[in-house]
Order: structure tokens, then sequence, then C-alpha cells
């Protein structure tokens, strides 16, 4: 774990850029400024040939590259393929700046080699509620982790010549009707917690863009909130880069501009109405020059941070994708230290769960990449490992999205019980975790919950491995004696999982967010998703997360910040020694105390 950032050493715009904006700008026509803040197509910003503005390429992030096929292209699982990294909710449990910076840069290789110039990421809204159904796309419930994460992940971006774009600004902590909601928010709230994490990235790596949400604060949607973009960003944090909105975030554009949302994507038919809104002296046409003076800079800064000749390493991604998901394991439970597998109980390990085959290992939605490499499974990548010294048995112990299967259970109880160990992979579907909705509850499928149920009664030497974005409730599966929670891992996430149970990889990571022991625990319980009129009320305040719990004494069933080891720590007796000027020992209370 390594929790320290240094700013990135972004290409930055100069005197001679300011020169070339200015010329630009005086030279451009006012419909040509008006097309400028409106996108071109589904990914690209709008050139101008005659005066050498290029277009920019804006693709998703955060798991990866996203590059569509074309630039009207807005499909999912049809894009180019890239290296999938273990997802920010994943990467968030290492607690390790230099790994999600490792990543960012990895990704931006990949961003270069295919001429794209921005990455949609990183996430930074908070897990308010472990039910949002994007949470998987976030790092962490407290602000500080995210802000610095969210740093590393820029600097990792920028340094390598690609720009990131940090959203989704501010308080889109929920899916539900997102593109509608008000996130009612007080201010200390919005400035110690959801603001936070952009001031801390802002501060500390400069993204040249940012991401104004779907949903309104306080009443006004964020891509039209002149308190949010122009006063609070741009005036109060001096941000300099540019503000896109969320894709069909925008309702009037023209207010948009003058609020300081500098690009409307995807494409719309409204560069007109800010036109018109000049002409008509409804925006001041100063307010568009400055919108259009920070755009030509964004874009002449990127376009100067092209590395034509630039190539990516699929193969050595796909090994730091490994590394990154191993480095985010985080091992929750480990009675009479089951695990690492060694020796004798490998002579026959049971896999059991469809997940351990067909796995789960991204989330559903805007950030899901087509993987470069074939996506390793934990029972391949377990029976590689483990090879002549031992025997691999599989049985699937479920149906389709987690239904409960009687024929599956018995099968999967008698492997069970011929084996020396079993290793269950159990978790969440993707129809449970995905960006535009929310999930209602925290249970595990039915049939992943009877499977744990039947494999425990079966073989007590059983170890549970969970695969999901975002915290669980574990009625069942938090009875066995081994838990290991593999999150959504990337395409190498298979691998991962196994060098932890084999301890190969000493698992380090720690929650970056709590784990409830009920939903009706939970900080947001009363407000989540909103309250029926399409207000969210951020009701908690400053309590979300660990705030909340400590402050209500609130057991959860695994707090923030906790994560085992295979290494053994042993606390001594206390002795504490307070050298003085003349060095001489005092001793006091019955320890040896000398004085400084
Ligand atoms: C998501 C963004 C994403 C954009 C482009 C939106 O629906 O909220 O995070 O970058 O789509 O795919």
């Amino acid at each position: 774990m390594r929790m320290e950032t240094s700013g990135a050493a972004a290409p930055a715009a100069g005197g001679q850029t300011d020169a070339r904006v200015e010329d630009v700008l005086g030279q451009l026509t006012l419909e040509e400024k008006a097309a400028l803040t409106v996108g071109r197509d589904a990914w690209t910003t709008v050139p101008v040939e005659r005066l050498g503005v290029p277009s920019v390429w804006l693709s998703d992030g955060p798991t990866g590259l996203r590059k569509a096929r074309g630039g009207a292209d807005m499909s999912v699982g049809h894009n180019i393929p890239a290296t999938c990294f273990p997802t920010e909710s994943a990467l968030g449990a290492s607690w390790d700046v230099d790994l999600v910076r490792a990543v960012a840069g990895a990704i931006a290789d990949e961003a270069q080699a295919e001429e794209v110039q921005v990455l949609l990421g990183p996430g930074v809204n908070l897990k308010r509620s472990p039910l949002c159904g994007r949470n998987f796309e976030y790092f962490a419930e407290d602000p500080v982790l995210s802000g610095e994460l969210a740093a590393a992940f820029v600097s990792g971006l920028q340094e390598r010549g690609v720009g990131a774009c940090v959203k989704h600004l501010v308080a889109n902590e929920s899916e539900t009707d997102r593109m509608i909601t008000d996130s009612v928010v007080d201010e200390r709230a919005l400035r110690e917690l959801y603001l936070r994490p952009f001031e801390i990235a802002i501060d500390r790596a400069d993204p040249w863009t940012l991401m104004a949400a779907y949903n309104r604060l306080n009443g006004t949607y964020c891509t039209e909130n002149t308190r949010l973009l122009h006063e609070i960003v741009e005036g109060e944090w001096g941000y300099t880069g540019i503000v896109m909105s969320d894709w069909l975030a925008v309702n009037d554009r023209a207010a948009g501009v003058a609020a300081g949302l500098h690009l409307q994507m995807p494409h719309a038919p409204t560069a007109d109405a800010v036109a018109a809104a000049v002409r008509e002296g409804r925006l001041p046409e100063e307010r568009l020059d400055a919108i259009v003076r920070a755009l030509l800079a964004f874009v002449f800064r990127v376009d100067a941070a092209r590395r034509p000749d630039a190539t990516a390493d699929p193969d050595a991604h796909h090994r730091l994708a490994r590394r990154a998901a191993g480095e985010s394991i985080v091992l929750l439970k480990n009675e009479g230290a089951l695990l690492p597998l060694e020796g004798e109980t490998l002579s026959e390990v049971a896999v059991i769960g469809a997940f351990a085959r067909e796995p789960r290992y991204q989330g559903a939605g805007s950030s899901q990449v087509v993987p470069a490499r074939p996506v390793e499974t934990i029972h391949d990548e377990l029976a590689a490992l483990i090879g002549p010294a031992g025997r691999v048995t599989y049985a699937a112990g479920y149906g389709a999205d987690g239904a409960t299967e009687p024929a599956l259970l018995d099968e999967a109880r008698e492997v069970a019980r011929r084996a020396r160990t079993a290793v269950v992979v159990v978790g969440l579907p993707a129809s449970y975790e995905e960006e535009g909705a929310d999930r209602t509850h925290l249970d595990l499928p039915p049939g992943h919950n009877r499977l744990v149920e039947a494999v425990l009664e079966a073989q007590p030497r059983t170890v549970v491995v969970l695969v999901n974005g975002s915290a669980v409730a574990l009625p069942r599966a938090g009875r066995a004696p081994a838990l290991v929670e593999g999150w959504l891992g990337g395409q190498a996430s298979g691998g991962a999982i196994a060098d932890v149970l084999l301890g190969r990889v000493n698992p380090s990571g720690k929650l970056a967010e709590t784990f409830p022991a009920r939903l009706e625990d939970t900080p947001a319980y009363l407000s989540f998703p909103d309250d029926g009129t399409g207000r969210v009320p951020f009701a908690e305040g400053l309590f979300t997360g660990y705030r909340w719990y400590d402050a209500r004494r609130i057991d959860p069933l695994f707090p923030f910040g906790h994560g085992l080891s295979y290494t053994t720590f042993a606390y001594g007796e206390v002795t504490s020694r307070i050298v003085g000027k003349s060095g001489k020992e005092v001793d006091g209370n019955g320890h040896r105390v000398v004085l400084v």
C-alpha cells in the first residue's frame, strides 16, 4: 500500500499556445464558435480545418480503453479490443497510488496507439450507498482516498499524453432516474465529501477535462449550474481545463455556455441556439469567447501531446492487469489459516460455482471493455498452477443468473465431499449491478447462498471467493472459514485469485468501502435512491461510510480498512524512551523513560 501523489508532468498551455488561441479565436465566426461547443458525433469534437483546429477523440474509461469502431457508434460490446484492467472499486482496495498510476499509464499507451486523446475517467463519485449500481466504477466511500487515487490515475494518463476526464460532477451517487433527479446536498457535505475528490484531483494533477453529471444539484442541472461550474470550479478552484457534459445530459445549451459548460456531448443540433442567444443578447459574446478560448487551449494541448508512433504491449499489460488484480484482492477472513492452500490440501481441490469457469470480471455499461487477451478463469489458472501436485475438480453449482438448481447442488455436494478443499465462487451476476440501475437489496442470488450452505455441510475446509463490484451482505458465505473478496478484477482476475489462494501473492488489499451487516444499517437507507418525487435528499449529511458506523456505534460485517494477509503480527510489551538534552534516563510509571 502506498498513499502519496506527486503532480503529473503534463505539457502545459504556454505563451505560444495563448497567442495561437487568441489568433484563432479572433478569426472564428459566431457560428463556428457556437459549433465548437457541441460534439461532432458520439466521440469526437468539431474541427475547424481552415484555421488548423483538429478534432479530438474521446473514449471511455476507466476500466480500460473503450474505443468505438466509428465516431457515430454508441453500441457497447463491439469496441476495439483493449486490456481490461480491474474496475475502480477493486483498485480502490489496493490503496496504492503507484499501482493506479501504472494502470492509467498503460491505458494511456493503448489510447495513444488508437489515436484517442482523452479517456473518460476516473470516476470519483462516493459510495454513499452500497446499492448504487455503478459503485464498481468508483474508488471508495471516502473523499480523500478517492481524490488521491484519482490524482494518481490522472497523472498516469496525462504524463503519457492522454487527457483525463474526472467524472461525474457532482452528487451523482445513484443511478435511478439519473437524468432527472435532484440531489439535495447541504453545503458542508457538498464541500467536504462530494466535491472534495474533484478538488484534490485538480489540485494535485490538473486534469485536462471534467464531466458534468446528469442530475440536478440543489435544483439546477449540473450542466447548467453557474454556482458549480463558474463560481466554484472555475472561480474558487481556478480550474482552467474544460468541462464536458455527460452523454445526453444537456437540456439548455445556451444556459450551459453561460454557466461554464464548455462542451456538449454527443452531437445535438444545439449550436444554432447558442449563436441565436448571442445574437439576441441573451448570452454575452464574451462568455462564449471565454468558453471557446478554453476549448481551443484544450484542443491544442491534447494535439501537442499526441504520440503518433506510440505502441502498446498487450502481453505486458495483461501481466500488469494480473498484478493489479492481485494487489486489490482483500482477504476478509482466514480461520485456522486455511489459506494459502498448500501441501496435502492441494491433492484434490473442488472448484465450485459457474463463475469459476464463466467469469464475471467487469461491470456492465459504458465502461465495458472488449478484452484484448483471453479472460483467465479461476478454474483453469488454479489447475495450471497446481499442476501435477494435485487434482482440480469442478461443479457449476447454480444455474443462469444464480438460480437454484437441485441437481447442480447435489453434484456440488458430492464433488466437495470427495475433495480435500473446496473453493466456492459466488458473487453478483451482471444483471445485479450495472450502470443505469441501482440494486434494491444487498443479497447474493438465492442459488449462490444455497450453494455455499450445501458445500459447507459437505466440506468444512471451504474457501468462499466473492466476485462482485460492490459490498454485499453475507449471511451464508460469512460462515465460511475463509473468505476472499476478488472483486471485478479485469481480464486477468482468474489468475490473480489463483495467485492469492496458493500464496504466490500475499493479499494486502484493504476495503475502501464498508461491508454492512444489513441494508437497514447503511447511512442512506431512508433516502436512497430518492424520496419518490425525484429528489435525492443526502439526509445523512456528513455521516457517510465509516463516519456513520462510528457515530452510531453500528458494527458492520467488515469495516472500511479491513483486510488480512498471510503475514502474522504480534504486539509485545510497550516501552517508551524520551531522550533528554542531558541524555539522562528518567524512570516513570514503571517504564524506562529518557528525555529528549
Ligand atoms: C456515462 C459516462 C460515460 C458516457 C460515454 C454516460 O452514460 O455516464 O460515464 O463516459 O456515457 O459513454
